[in-house]
């Protein structure tokens, strides 16, 4: 393979970096963390190991039974944006369905930035939002939520930080991630309602908090709230996400993204994933009580100091040893999480995904063993 390219470089006068776009500045732009082999409890990721393995395989089957491959999907997902409207209770046409969330959000910077704007970010908060940004050839305003435990907005700090006309994206996540905290109420509406652009929500953890601003779109004509399957729908491999706005916005969104853009099967088993209300009533249950549950646990262990969440995970300080070496021993352990210290307001944090009763346990029990014999 290498010897391949070499000779088809030797065979060309084209310096081909001349011709590639390099947005990250020669810094590797977005790199997911490797999965080592070793890993048997992987919950690093936020994925819902709680929908039950043998309902998505029956769903499968069905899907399998009602696609052919050979043909088209429909072009906007029509059909899954109609069953989303319904459960949202909005119109259809508001609604723009994408290749997973993180489509949905480079979609929205395409929407929005060009050359010579900017995105705002509130760090600690989902990376990918830098990292559409910086493709587009946008740079970012960079400000911060509150540090911890409160991980919270300002909205003044906020608004007086911003420059008019050059910053037309506000990316706000609640909750947010790393930090699970949904963010007051009172000053999500204050920013969306004085920020002079588009504000962009990202509710992918929302169904386990307190509250949605879906029913709030009508009064907000710049806000578009973006959402992703891939958590709590438990279809994290199939990439969906989708999100909801204004029909002027939705319209100008679909201008933009690839007809076809999602696959037969995934959107097929989406609209079936959606329809399993009563496991989804069940899951909440579920993750909520053992959330909680392991909270508590780790409250008690003197070397952490876990962060209250409203999402299906928890972020947590290492007080007695570097997050990184933890991690580390983790890992030899076989239990995957992720370490978030990059982060501002984040020195020494690690997060952990809130799945089953049993590797909740099992993650307990090995960061006990980790804390009390390894370190
Ligand atoms: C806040 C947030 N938004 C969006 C996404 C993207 O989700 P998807 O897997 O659908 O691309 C993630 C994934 O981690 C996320 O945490």
């Amino acid at each position: 393979m290498k010897k391949d390219q070499n000779i088809r470089q030797s065979k060309t006068k084209i310096n081909v970096k001349e011709f590639i776009n390099d947005p990250f500045k020669g810094k590797t732009g977005f790199m997911p963390d490797e999965v080592p082999e070793s890993i048997s409890t992987r919950i690093g990721l936020n994925e819902n190991l709680v929908f039950p393995k043998e309902i998505m395989d029956q769903l499968l089957l069905e899907v399998a039974k009602t696609i052919d491959p050979r043909v088209y999907p429909e072009d906007y997902s029509q059909s899954l944006c109609q069953l989303i409207a319904e459960q949202h209770d909005i119109n259809p046409n508001q609604i723009v369905v994408g290749n997973g969330g993180d489509k949905i959000i480079d979609l929205v910077v395409r929407l929005t930035i060009k050359c010579g704007n900017s995105s705002v970010i509130i760090r600690p908060t989902y990376p990918m939002y830098e990292h559409a940004t910086k493709v587009q050839g946008g740079t970012l305003t960079s400000l911060l939520l509150t540090p911890s435990p409160e991980f919270d907005l300002n909205p003044d700090y906020i608004l007086s930080n911003i420059t008019p006309g050059k910053d037309r994206l506000l990316f706000l996540c609640s909750p947010n991630n790393p930090t699970g905290n949904q963010f007051d109420r009172s000053k999500l509406e204050t920013l969306i309602q004085e920020f002079p652009g588009i504000v962009a929500l990202d509710e992918t953890y929302a169904i386990f908090a307190d509250y949605s601003m879906v029913a709030s779109l009508d009064t907000y004509p710049n806000l578009i709230i973006m959402k992703s399957l891939s958590k709590f729908y438990g279809m994290a491999g199939m990439r969906v996400g989708y999100c909801l706005s204004s029909e002027i916005i939705a319209s100008r969104m679909k201008e933009l993204l690839p007809a076809f853009n999602v696959n037969i099967a995934s959107q097929k088993l989406a609209q079936l994933v959606l329809h399993q209300t009563k496991v989804h009533q069940q899951m909440i249950d579920t993750i909520v009580q053992e959330r909680e549950r392991l909270y508590n646990e780790m409250q008690k262990i003197s070397e952490i100091t876990p962060y209250k969440s409203y999402t299906n995970f928890i972020l947590f300080k290492t007080l007695k040893a570097p997050a990184q070496t933890i991690n580390k021993k983790m890992i030899e352990k076989g239990v995957l999480l992720r370490n978030m210290s990059g982060m501002p307001h984040c020195d020494n944090t690690l997060r952990v995904t809130i799945t089953t009763k049993e590797n909740n346990d099992r993650f307990l029990k090995a960061l006990k063993n980790v804390l009390e014999k390894e370190i």
